[in-house]
């Protein structure tokens, strides 16, 4: 919560000056050159610091010196554990540096986003490490052209003077489909998040291109779950839908990410599904919980600190760097109890 207006007044170096009896200008150098000041007057100034609790303006001092270290990002949730590893890879790479992260949520909103955007640019921050809330590029491109680096996370950049760091989310699909359909199933679920992220738009490719290559035909051998955002509860309402639903039940669930699988894995068991033996279950991104559910889960791993720390790595250098702007990580399939494939039960 802001400071209550009205509230204490910050002492000031002007304060610290007249209690330590010296000029303003000695109280900075003790504050940046304090190899330059007397010992004696050294602890006469910080003697007045510590009475006055004064903090210097860390603000102030980078406008000063034109020295930003704060970077702001926008990512879709930070409640998904993906999201907060990924924060943690972030934050790693800037604090090797003495940089500081600033992080929301656009809630998969366009016009959260923007307004965080708009916050970062007022606060003149060094770069923006964003993933996008929908399709359109429209507010970065345009944050990038005012001259505030900008890189994408998880997401791939459709210009060069735009960094972005992302995974093979069609090849991550196509990972899962092909572990379900080598077990055997021939009519599988697929939970998947709204149409208006990257990221469920390449896993239903994946999907829909894997059934394809493997001869099958997507209107016979898919039930797609769509959902209106990527989190448990939705996730839950839906597969109870499909469960009270009429027509053959799936025997084999890719769930868009490990969230979702969360919300699918407690309605199948309010439904007395058993996994996997009724149902398998894979989810995406093996996150914390994955391997630490009663039935482990079967997931689509991405190396989400690896993908925070690149992205951070990838602003601190500027888009003059060598380092190539477009990075792409691929997936690794982690097979767990949960897809029925005889895995040991903690893996
Ligand atoms: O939030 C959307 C999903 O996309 C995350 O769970 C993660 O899978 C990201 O790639």
């Amino acid at each position: 919560m802001a400071r209550p207006r009205g509230g204490p007044r910050r002492p000031s170096v002007t304060d610290v000056a007249r209690e330590a009896g010296v000029s303003v200008g000695t109280v900075s150098n003790v504050l940046n050159r304090p190899d330059t000041v007397s010992p004696g007057t050294r602890e006469k100034v910080e003697a007045a610091i510590e009475s006055l609790h004064f903090v210097r303006n860390a603000s102030a001092r980078q406008l000063r010196s034109g020295e930003i270290t704060t970077v702001g990002a926008v990512v879709l949730d930070i409640a998904n554990p993906f999201f907060t590893e990924m924060a943690r890879g972030i934050e790693d790479r800037l604090a090797q540096d003495d940089h500081t992260l600033m992080l929301c949520s656009s809630d998969e909103d366009p016009h959260r986003e923007a307004r965080f955007l708009r916050l970062f640019e007022e606060r003149g921050v060094r770069g923006v490490l964003a993933t996008p809330s929908n399709g359109s590029l429209d507010a970065l491109l345009s944050l990038r052209e005012r001259g505030t680096d900008v890189v994408l996370l998880d997401h791939t950049s459709p210009v060069p003077d735009i960094g972005s760091v992302a995974v093979d989310d069609v090849g991550g699909a196509s990972l899962a489909m092909n572990h379900l359909l080598d077990l055997g199933h021939t009519r599988l679920a697929f939970v998947n998040g709204p149409l208006t992220l990257r990221q469920c738009v390449d896993r239903r490719d994946g999907v829909i291109q894997t059934l394809t290559a493997r001869g099958l035909d997507p209107a016979e051998a898919l039930v797609e779950v769509n959902l209106d955002a990527l989190n448990p509860n939705a996730a839950d309402a839906a597969v109870h839908r499909l469960l009270a639903s009429a027509g053959p039940r799936p025997t084999a669930m890719f769930c868009a990410n490990d969230v979702t699988a969360l919300g699918a894995l407690r309605a199948l068991r309010d439904g007395g599904i058993s996994i996997p033996e009724d149902m398998a279950v894979v989810g995406y991104d093996d996150v914390i919980f994955a391997s630490m559910l009663t039935t482990p889960l079967t997931s689509v791993r991405q190396p989400m600190h690896t993908l925070g720390w690149t992205a951070a790595d990838m602003l601190l250098r500027g888009p003059d760097a060598e380092q190539p702007r477009q990075v792409e990580f691929a997936p690794e399939l982690v097979v767990r109890a949960s897809s029925g494939s005889g895995a040991p039960a903690r893996a």
